[in-house]
């Protein structure tokens, strides 16, 4: 199946699930329901998600012991980018084509639905009825992990602080692998985690591959800041600059950003050399996040 109709289908699924469970959230603040809704369902395109489903298709793990992590990592994502465009940080007001958070609710509202959402895909992992719990605890470490101090909470600071400053190569990649690769990294370890008879040596190489596309994944992001329309973006376009960003684009220029962008897509692929057509979509997946344009 190509990858168009993968992707459509597990936006799908995904979409129902995370429905699901903010359903059976109990709402006794109506606002603050209500914002969650709004930053989930507002046409995300769901890639983390998509990275577990399609990692399970490489395992040959079945999609509804993914569904919970899926709607875990999503989750987290949203609620990273409620507060990076706050006030405080990005201080952005277009998000996904919509008012960010805090400007169609409150900057209050906006801290407490990310605070709600991150909880909630502990939630979602713990109360997996199709995962034994011997599972869910190594999920949740790398969850964990991955989004606090160590992980994107940590990148982030460093995005704040290295603003208009110059960084190194180094410095730059290391913000990158925090503050968005250890979220892409973690929607393949989670699939990856989903079956107790994961091999080591696939998990590494899998983990290898995820991260590379999480640096590339921002690499493209920083691309499309500068050349993509505001429109196309559902975002503002030129955020980065206005903000005097670090970024690949302004540390190698364009083409430089561009030829990282493309070799982190090679090592990528590399990474896949001993699976089988079943990492197919993981393959496109790749390719697609350095070619989109959005
Ligand atoms: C945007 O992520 C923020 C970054 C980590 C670069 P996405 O490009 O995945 O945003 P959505 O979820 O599709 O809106
Ligand atoms: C966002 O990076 C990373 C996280 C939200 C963790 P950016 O600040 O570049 O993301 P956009 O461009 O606002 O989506
Ligand atoms: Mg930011
Ligand atoms: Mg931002
Ligand atoms: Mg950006």
């Amino acid at each position: 199946m190509p990858l168009k109709q993968l992707t459509q289908q597990y936006q799908q699924r995904v979409d129902q699930a995370l429905e699901q469970l903010l359903n059976n959230t109990s709402n006794i603040a109506d606002e603050l329901h209500q914002a969650m809704h709004y930053s989930l369902f507002n046409g995300g395109k769901r890639v983390r998600p998509l990275l577990v489903y399609l990692t399970g298709m490489a395992l040959n793990i079945a999609a509804e012991k993914q569904d919970a992590p899926a709607c875990a990592i999503e989750l987290i994502h949203c609620y990273s980018l409620v507060h990076d465009d706050m006030p405080a940080m990005d201080d952005d007001d277009l998000r996904r084509g919509q008012p960010t958070c805090h400007k169609q609710f409150s900057e209050a509202t906006a801290l407490l639905t990310g605070d709600a959402l991150q909880t909630l895909a502990f939630t979602a992992l713990s109360q997996n009825p199709h995962l034994d719990d011997s599972l869910i605890v190594p999920m949740i470490r790398v969850l964990a992990h991955a989004s606090g101090a160590a992980g994107m909470a940590g990148g982030q600071a460093l995005d704040l602080s290295a603003t208009g400053k110059n960084l190194s190569l180094q410095q730059l990649k290391i913000m990158h692998e925090h503050k968005t690769g250890a979220l892409i990294r973690a929607s393949v370890q989670l699939g990856a985690l989903c079956s107790a008879n994961t091999r080591s040596a696939d998990f590494e190489a899998l983990d290898h591959y995820a991260e590379n596309i999480g640096l590339s994944f921002q690499i493209k992001d920083d691309i499309l800041d500068i050349e993509a329309d505001t429109q196309t973006l559902g975002k503002q376009q030129g955020a980065d600059i206005n903000l005097n960003k670090a970024t690949y684009p302004s540390l190698l220029g364009l083409d430089g950003a561009k030829k990282m962008a493309r070799e982190c897509h090679h090592n990528a692929l590399d990474s896949l050399s001993h699976f089988d057509q079943h990492a197919d979509p993981l393959r496109c997946l790749s390719e697609y996040i350095i070619t989109r344009d959005h």
